[in-house]
C-alpha cells in the first residue's frame, strides 16, 4: 500500500510533456536515438518482467536470450555475463565491443562484492597536451576522431579475467553464440537500423567500415534486412580459440598497431602487452536502509552516487514526491557540488590519490547541505571542488541474476555511439574514441561538458575517469537491484534516480527505468530534463528560484532488475528508450 501510495504522488508531479524549449542542440556525444519518453498514463501501467530464477536485461533483445540461454544450460551469471558481452559487439555495435572498455560489479551468492576494471589505457607515448595545438587550444577532432583518440582497448581482458576467476564454462563455450551471429548474421529492427544509420557518413568514408556496415551503393541498412560479420566472426573465432594473447600479443594487436601507425596514432605493442584488467573492492555507502555497492576509480560513478546519496539522505524526498519544486532542487544542488568534486579531485587511482573517505563523510555531506539555500539556485560560479584548495549514448549497460544467487551489472563502451568510427584493417570492430574522457586542457570541457582538473590530465597509461556507474543495491546483505545506464555524464544521475525512484518514490522496476529524468553537472550551469520530467507549475517555481532548464531528447538505457522482497520474483526492466532491448528470464 505505502509503495502504491508513494507511486500516486510521484505521479502527480510528472509534466505533459509539451515543455520542449531547447535552445541548445544535444551535445555531439549525446544523439537524439528518437526515443519517445513514457507519458504518465503509460508510466502508471508499465510492469515488469518477472522470473522466479533468474533474469537477464539487456539492450537488445539477441544478447538477452543468449544470456539466458547460458543460464539455463547451468552457466552461473558470469558465464552468461561474459557472453552477453560478446553478444552486443555483434548485435549492438554501437555500444557492446571489443575495441572499448568498461567496468563490471559483481554480489556473489556468497555475499562478496567485488569490482573488475577492465576501462581502457593510454598510449605510453600520450602526452599531457597531445589534443592542445601549438597555441595551447583544444582541437577536440584529435580526441574524438582521429588514431590519437583510441585507449587500449580492455574489454576482452576483462571478460576473461571474470570468465577465468569467476566463470564456470569455458571460452569456447560461451563465445560461440556471439561468433554464430557474426558469421550467419541477424536481422536488423527499427531500432538497430535506426542507430546505425546515426553514423552512416561516418561508415562512408571509410572503405573497410563501409564494406561491413553499408550497402554496395552506400545506402545504410534498413530494417529486416540481415547484417553479417565475417571479419568480426573470424577475430572472435581467434580470441575463442587462442584467448587474450591473439588480442594483446598477436595478430589482432599487430593489426591495430599497423593502422595506428599509419594513420598519426601512438601504439606500439608493448600498450598492448602492458595491458592488464585489475580487481578492486567496490565504492559502498548506505542510504535509507540500503547498502549500494557501485564503482571505484578510474569510475567516477560510484563515488559521485554516493556523494549524492549522503548530501539527500535527510531530506524527506518520499513526502515531497517525484519531480516536486523541493526534491528538484535539493537534487540538482547535491548533483552541482558532487559534480565539481568529481571533475576536481577524482582521476585513476594508479596514478592520483582519490579522496574517497573524505567525499563520502558525514561531515562533507553536512557542510554542502548547509551551504543550500532553501530557496534559490546556487549559481555553479559559487562552487568549486569543496575539499578545500586543489591539491594539485556509446556505452551500453546489462544486467544479470543466476538462479544461485549471483548478481552482475556491466557497463562497457566505445565512448560515442561507434567510438571514433574506425576499424584496425580486416578486424571487424570499431575502435574507441575514450581518450576524450580525458582532460584535454583543465577548465576546457570534453564531449559531455565536462570541465575537468588535473587529477585527471593525460599520462602514459593511465585510465581516463569514467562516469560508468555499474550498481547493485543490498538489502540486509541480500540482493535488491542491479543498475546502471549509458549516457557519458548522465549515467551517474540516471543511476542514482533509478534508486531514488524505487526506494522513495515507491516505483516497480519498469517505471523506475522509464520514468523522465533530470541532470546537472556543476559546469555547464543548466539543469537538464527529459520531456515530462517538469510540470509547468514546477518549471515556474524553480525558474523563479533561478534555476535555468533544457529540455533534451530522451537519453540513457537503464537495464535493470529489482529482486521485489514482497514477493520474491525478480523484475526486470529494458528501458524504454532502447525499444530493440529485452528483460527475460525464467
Ligand atoms: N565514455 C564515457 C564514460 O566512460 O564516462
Amino acid at each position: 500500500m505505502r509503495r502504491v501510495a508513494l507511486l500516486l504522488s510521484a505521479l502527480a508531479f510528472i509534466g505533459s510533456g509539451a515543455l520542449v524549449n531547447a535552445k541548445d542542440g544535444p551535445p555531439a556525444a549525446l544523439p537524439d536515438l528518437g526515443a519517445v519518453h513514457a507519458t504518465r498514463a503509460e508510466l502508471a501501467a508499465a510492469q515488469p518482467v518477472t522470473a522466479k530464477h533468474a533474469m537477464v536485461v539487456t539492450a537488445q533483445h539477441l544478447a538477452t536470450e543468449i544470456g539466458v540461454d547460458i543460464l539455463k544450460k547451468g552457466g552461473n551469471a558470469v558465464d552468461a555475463a561474459v557472453a552477453v558481452g560478446y553478444a552486443l559487439a555483434v548485435v549492438h555495435p554501437c555500444c557492446g565491443n571489443i575495441g572499448g572498455g568498461g567496468f563490471m560489479t559483481l554480489h556473489l551468492a556468497d555475499g562478496r562484492n567485488l569490482f573488475l576494471d577492465f576501462r581502457e589505457k593510454a598510449p605510453l607515448a600520450a602526452t599531457t597536451t597531445m589534443f592542445q595545438d601549438a597555441n595551447g587550444n583544444v582541437v577536440p577532432e584529435r580526441s574524438r576522431s582521429s588514431w590519437l583518440a583510441i585507449g587500449v582497448p580492455g574489454t576482452v581482458m576483462g571478460l576473461d579475467e571474470a570468465l577465468t576467476t569467476y566463470g564456470t564454462m569455458s571460452r569456447a563455450e560461451v563465445m560461440a553464440p556471439a561468433i554464430a551471429l557474426a558469421r550467419k548474421g541477424f536481422v536488423l529492427n527499427a531500432s538497430d537500423a535506426h542507430i546505425l544509420a546515426l553514423r552512416a557518413k561516418v561508415f562512408a568514408s571509410q572503405p573497410n567500415v563501409a564494406a561491413i556496415f553499408l550497402h554496395p551503393d552506400g545506402k545504410p541498412y534498413s530494417a529486416g534486412e540481415r547484417l553479417v560479420q565475417p571479419a568480426l566472426a573470424k577475430t572472435l573465432d581467434l580470441i575463442a580459440r587462442k584467448g587474450p594473447d591473439a588480442f594483446y600479443k598477436g595478430p589482432i594487436a599487430r593489426a591495430i598497431v599497423a593502422a595506428s601507425q599509419q594513420g598519426g596514432g601512438l601504439f606500439t605493442m608493448k600498450d598492448f602487452a602492458d595491458y592488464s584488467a585489475p580487481w578492486s573492492a567496490p565504492v559502498t555507502c548506505r542510504y535509507h536502509g540500503y547498502q549500494v555497492v557501485s564503482t571505484p576509480p578510474p569510475s567516477s560513478g560510484g563515488t559521485t552516487v554516493c556523494e549524492i546519496l549522503q548530501i539527500v539522505a535527510p531530506y524527506p524526498f518520499a513526502k515531497w514526491g517525484f519531480g516536486s519544486t523541493q526534491v528538484t532542487h535539493y537534487l540538482v544542488e547535491a548533483e552541482r557540488c558532487a559534480f565539481a568534486d568529481r571533475n576536481t579531485y577524482l582521476g585513476d587511482p594508479a596514478f592520483v590519490t582519490n579522496p574517497i573517505a573524505k567525499l563520502l563523510s558525514a561531515d562533507h555531506a553536512a557542510k554542502i547541505r548547509s551551504e543550500i539555500a532553501p530557496d534559490r539556485a546556487t549559481p555553479s560560479s559559487e562552487v568549486k571542488g569543496s575539499l578545500g584548495a586543489d591539491e594539485g549514448q556509446h556505452t551500453t549497460q546489462y544486467s544479470i541474476v543466476d538462479a544461485q544467487g549471483n548478481a552482475v551489472s556491466v557497463t562497457y563502451t566505445i565512448n560515442f555511439f561507434f567510438g571514433t568510427g574506425k576499424i584496425a584493417g580486416d578486424t571487424g570492430f570499431f575502435l574507441n574514441n575514450e581518450m576524450d574522457d580525458f582532460t584535454s586542457k583543465p577548465g576546457v570541457a570534453n564531449a559531455f561538458g565536462l570541465v575537468q582538473g588535473k587529477t585527471n590530465e593525460i599520462q602514459p597509461g593511465k585510465r581516463p575517469l569514467s562516469s560508468m556507474t555499474p550498481t547493485i543495491v543490498l538489502k540486509s546483505g541480500k540482493l535488491f537491484m542491479v543498475t546502471g545506464s549509458p549516457g557519458g555524464s548522465t549515467i551517474i544521475s540516471t543511476t542514482l534516480e533509478s534508486i531514488l525512484n524505487v526506494v522513495d518514490f515507491g516505483m516497480n522496476m519498469q517505471q523506475a527505468v522509464d520514468a523522465p529524468r533530470l541532470h546537472h553537472q556543476w559546469l555547464p550551469d543548466i539543469v537538464t530534463v527529459e520531456p515530462g520530467y517538469l510540470s509547468p507549475k514546477v518549471k515556474v517555481a524553480l525558474e523563479g528560484m533561478g534555476y535555468t532548464f533544457r529540455v533534451h531528447s530522451p537519453w540513457g538505457a537503464d537495464e535493470a532488475i529489482l529482486r521485489n522482497p514482497a514477493t520474491s520474483l525478480l523484475e526486470g526492466a529494458n528501458d524504454n528508450r532502447r525499444p530493440s532491448g529485452l528483460a527475460a528470464g525464467y
